[in-house]
C-alpha cells in the first residue's frame, strides 16, 4: 500500500504547479463549488495510478487544482464510498496521498439526513463530532508510521477552524447548525427506528461517508474542518421518504451559502 501511496504521490507532484496546503472534498450533489474555484488544472482519477474510480451519479471524480480563497488548494470533486464496494484502504487512499502531497488542512462536505429536531432541510451543518458505526476502522491493519496505533479522537474537528466558520457565517448573515454526524456504512437509507437508534445516541445527522476519511486525516496529524448539507430529515413522528434526486435538490440549493464559508475559512488558514 506505501508504495502505491508514494508513486500517486510521486505522479502528481510531477504534474503540480503549486504546492497546496488546503485539500477540500466535495459531497454529493456539492460539486458545484468547483464553479468558484479559479482551476489551473484538474486531472480525472482514471488518468491517476492506483486511484480507484468513482462510480455514483453526482460524481465527477476528478482531482483539480486551483485556488479559492485567494490560496492554492487541491479538491477531490467526487469521493469514493464505502457502499460502492471499496475497501477501506480505497476509501482512505487519497488522504494518505494528500499527506504525502504536503496538505495541512482538509475540509470535508457531505449531504447528511438531519436527526435533530431543531434542523430544516437545507441548514449547513458544522461538524463538531462524528461516531463512527462503519463495520470497519480505516486504520484496522498494520499501523502506518504517519501517527500512533491508538489515535486519539478527541479534537478530530478543528475547535479554530470551527471558530473561524463561526464568526464568518455571523458576518455574513448565514444560519449554521453544529452537530454531530453520524457516519454509517449505507447504501440503505435509515429505517425509522435506525433514525431514532442514531439520534439516541448523540447524532444530529447521518450520512455514507467522511467519518473513515477525516480518521485517517487526523492519524496523519492533518486538521479537519466539516460541514454537512442536511437534505433530508429523519426519525420524527411522520417518516420521511428520501430519494437520492432530493439529497441532490437541497444540496444544490445550499452550496452558494456553503462555498462562501469555505472561501473565509481558506482566507484565514
Ligand atoms: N441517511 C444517510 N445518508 C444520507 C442521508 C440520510 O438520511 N441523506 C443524505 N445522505
Amino acid at each position: 500500500m506505501y508504495e502505491k501511496i508514494k508513486e500517486t504521490a510521486a505522479f502528481l507532484k510531477e504534474r503540480m504547479h503549486t504546492k497546496p496546503e488546503t485539500a477540500i472534498i466535495l459531497g454529493s450533489g456539492l460539486g458545484k463549488l468547483v464553479d468558484d474555484i479559479n482551476i489551473e488544472k484538474e486531472i480525472p482519477y482514471s488518468e491517476i495510478p492506483h486511484m480507484p474510480v468513482s462510480t455514483v451519479e453526482g460524481h465527477a471524480g476528478k482531482l483539480l487544482f486551483g485556488k479559492l480563497g485567494g490560496k492554492d488548494i487541491m479538491a477531490m470533486e467526487g469521493r469514493f464510498h464505502y457502499y460502492e464496494g471499496y475497501s477501506m484502504k480505497e476509501v482512505t487512499f487519497p488522504i494518505r496521498v494528500m499527506y504525502e502531497l504536503g496538505i495541512k488542512n482538509l475540509i470535508v462536505s457531505n449531504a447528511a439526513g438531519g436527526m435533530n429536531p431543531a434542523f430544516k432541510v437545507g441548514d449547513l451543518m458544522v461538524i463538531e463530532d462524528h461516531i463512527n458505526s462503519f463495520p470497519e476502522n480505516p486504520l484496522r491493519g498494520k499501523n502506518f508510521p504517519t501517527g500512533p496505533r491508538f489515535p486519539s479522537m478527541h479534537e478530530a474537528y478543528d475547535k479554530n477552524f470551527i471558530r473561524i466558520v463561526e464568526e464568518a457565517a455571523n458576518r455574513l448573515g448565514i444560519k449554521i447548525q453544529k452537530g454531530v454526524y453520524v457516519g454509517t456504512a449505507g447504501p440503505t437509507f435509515e429505517t425509522p427506528a435506525e433514525y431514532r437508534m442514531f439520534k439516541g445516541w448523540g447524532g444530529d445527522a447521518v450520512g455514507m461517508s467522511t467519518v473513515p476519511e477525516v480518521i485517517v486525516a487526523v492519524h496523519c496529524g492533518i486538521k479537519v474542518f466539516g460541514m454537512s448539507v442536511i437534505t433530508d430529515l429523519g426519525g420524527f413522528e411522520v417518516p420521511m421518504k428520501v430519494s437520492h434526486e432530493e439529497v441532490q435538490e437541497a444540496a444544490n440549493n445550499a452550496q452558494p451559502k456553503m462555498t462562501a464559508l469555505m472561501k473565509e475559512l481558506i482566507k484565514q488558514i
